[in-house]
C-alpha cells in the first residue's frame, strides 16, 4: 500500500487529523489496533475547549456537538464551605468550552472518515514505523499477513503506550514525568446531574468532581488512593463518600442510581521532547498526559492537530516546510501551559498524603487568592477554555 500520511492510532487525534487532511485532498491510512467497538467503548473526559469545537466543525463533524453538546460558561469550585463560580464567559472574553464525551466525539470521527470512504484499518497488530530518517514505511500484520504501508510521513497519534514514541532512539528522546499519589475513582449513571454547572470540590476527605454527559447523565469523581481498586467500592460507597466531599446541599440533591461504568485512572503529568524524530511526528497522548483536573487532555492533542494539519497542508500545498520544521517547538510551547494548568489545578484541589500543614495553608491561600482577584480568576478562565494555538 502507498499513502501521503499513515497515522498510527484511531483515537481522537488521529482521526481529527486524517478527516481535515482528507478534506485538503491529502490521503492517509489511519492503523489502529483495536476494534472500533472496543475503541468507542472508552469513558473519557467530556469538557472540549472552545478551540476543538472549532476543528471538529471545520472538519465537517461538529453537528451533532453543536446539537446535543452544552455550552458552559462557568463552573464552580467548593471548598471551605463555600461554593465560589468562575465565571468563564466574562473572564476569558466571550469564550466558553462545550460538553460533550469524548466517545460520542470519537464516533462522529469515525462516521465522517466512513462517508468520505477514509481507511481506517482496525485490528492492526504489530504496527511497526521504519527507516523513520529515511524514506519511511509502517508495516502491520492482519491474521498472518504482513502488510507494508509506503508513506511520506508517519504520525504518531497512538496514545501513552502506542509504539510511536518508542521508535525514538533513547539517545534523542527526553521524557519528563510527574507521578501523583492518587487516582480518580468515575462513575457513570443514568441520573439527572446534580448541578448544571460543573463542581470541583476540595474536601479534606480528598477531592471530588460533578461533571455529566447531558441532562440525564451524569459523571462523578472522588480521589481515591493507588492502592485501591473499582472492587472496593460498590455503588453505595462511592455514592457516600461522594456526598461526604460536597457542600450539604448538593449532597442533599444528588439523585443516585446504579452505575452503568465505574473505572480507576491513576493522575499522570508527562511530556516526550522532541514531537519529532525525522519524518515521524507525535501528537496527543503519545507525547504528552495531564491529569484530568483542568480538563486538558483532548484539548493539548488539540492544538498538535492543528499544528500539524496546517504544516502538512503547506508541505503539500505550497512545498513549504516551514511548519514541519517548526512542529516540536510550537507544540511543545504550548503542551507545556496546559502541562502547568493541570499541575497547578491538581495540587490546588487534591488532597496529598504527604501534605505538611504548611502545603495545606498555601492550598488554602491559593483558593482565597483566586476568589479575591479578578486577574487570577481571569488567569484561570483563558487556561480552561483554552490557550489561543
Ligand atoms: N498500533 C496502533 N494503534 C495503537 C497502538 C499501536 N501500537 N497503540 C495504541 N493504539 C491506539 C489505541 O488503541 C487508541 O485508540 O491509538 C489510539 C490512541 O488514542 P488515545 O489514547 O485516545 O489518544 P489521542 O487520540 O491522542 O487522544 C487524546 O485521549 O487519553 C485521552 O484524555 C486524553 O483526551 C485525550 C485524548
Ligand atoms: C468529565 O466529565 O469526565 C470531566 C470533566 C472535567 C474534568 C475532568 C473530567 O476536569
Amino acid at each position: 500500500m502507498k499513502t501521503s500520511v499513515c497515522i498510527i492510532g484511531g483515537g481522537p487525534s488521529g482521526l481529527m487529523l486524517s478527516q481535515l487532511l482528507h478534506l485538503q485532498g491529502i490521503e492517509t491510512v489511519v492503523l489502529e489496533r483495536q476494534s472500533r467497538e472496543y475503541v468507542l467503548s472508552r469513558i473519557r473526559a467530556g469538557v472540549l475547549e472552545h478551540g476543538f469545537a472549532e476543528l471538529m466543525r471545520e472538519a465537517q463533524c461538529g453537528e451533532r456537538m453543536d446539537r446535543e453538546g452544552e455550552i458552559h460558561e462557568g463552573f464552580i469550585i467548593a471548598h471551605n464551605g463555600r461554593q465560589s463560580r468562575v465565571d468563564l464567559h466574562k473572564y476569558s472574553g466571550g469564550s466558553s468550552v462545550v460538553v460533550y464525551g469524548q466517545t460520542e466525539l470519537t464516533r462522529d470521527l469515525y462516521e465522517a472518515r466512513d462517508r468520505m470512504n477514509g481507511i481506517v484499518i482496525h485490528n492492526a497488530e504489530d504496527v511497526q514505523p521504519h527507516d523513520l530518517t529515511g524514506t519511511p514505511y509502517v508495516t502491520y500484520r492482519q491474521g498472518d499477513e504482513i502488510v507494508r504501508i509506503d508513506c511520506d510521513y508517519v504520525i504518531g497519534a497512538d496514545g501513552f503506550h502506542g509504539v510511536s514514541r518508542k521508535s525514538i532512539p533513547k539517545t534523542v528522546l527526553k521524557e519528563y514525568e510527574k507521578v501523583y499519589p492518587f487516582g480518580w475513582l468515575g462513575v457513570l449513571s443514568r441520573t439527572k446531574p446534580v448541578s448544571p454547572e460543573l463542581i470541583y470540590a476540595r474536601h479534606e476527605r480528598g477531592f471530588a468532581l460533578c461533571s455529566l454527559r447531558s441532562q440525564v447523565l451524569s459523571r462523578y469523581y472522588v480521589q481515591v488512593p493507588l492502592s485501591d481498586s473499582v472492587e472496593d467500592w460498590s455503588d453505595e460507597r462511592f455514592w457516600e463518600e461522594l456526598k461526604r466531599r460536597l457542600p450539604e446541599d448538593v449532597a442533599g440533591r444528588l439523585i443516585t442510581g446504579p452505575s452503568i461504568e465505574k473505572s480507576i485512572a491513576p493522575l499522570r503529568s508527562f511530556v516526550a521532547e522532541p514531537m519529532r524524530y525525522g519524518n515521524l511526528f507525535l501528537a496527543g497522548d503519545a507525547a504528552h498526559i495531564v491529569p484530568p483536573t483542568g480538563a486538558r487532555g483532548l484539548n493539548s492533542a488539540a492544538s498538535d492537530i492543528y499544528y500539524l494539519y496546517h504544516a502538512l497542508v503547506d508541505h503539500y500545498k505550497k512545498g513549504d516546510d516551514n511548519g514541519l520544521g517548526n512542529y516540536s517547538a510550537k507544540a511543545l510551547a504550548r503542551v507545556w501551559k496546559a502541562q502547568r494548568f493541570s499541575w497547578w489545578m491538581t495540587t490546588m484541589l487534591h488532597t496529598f498524603p504527604d501534605s505538611l500543614p504548611y502545603d495545606q495553608k498555601l492550598q488554602q491561600t491559593d483558593l482565597d487568592y483566586l476568589f479575591s482577584s479578578e486577574a487570577a480568576q481571569r488567569s484561570l478562565a483563558e487556561n480552561y477554555v483554552g490557550l489561543p494555538f
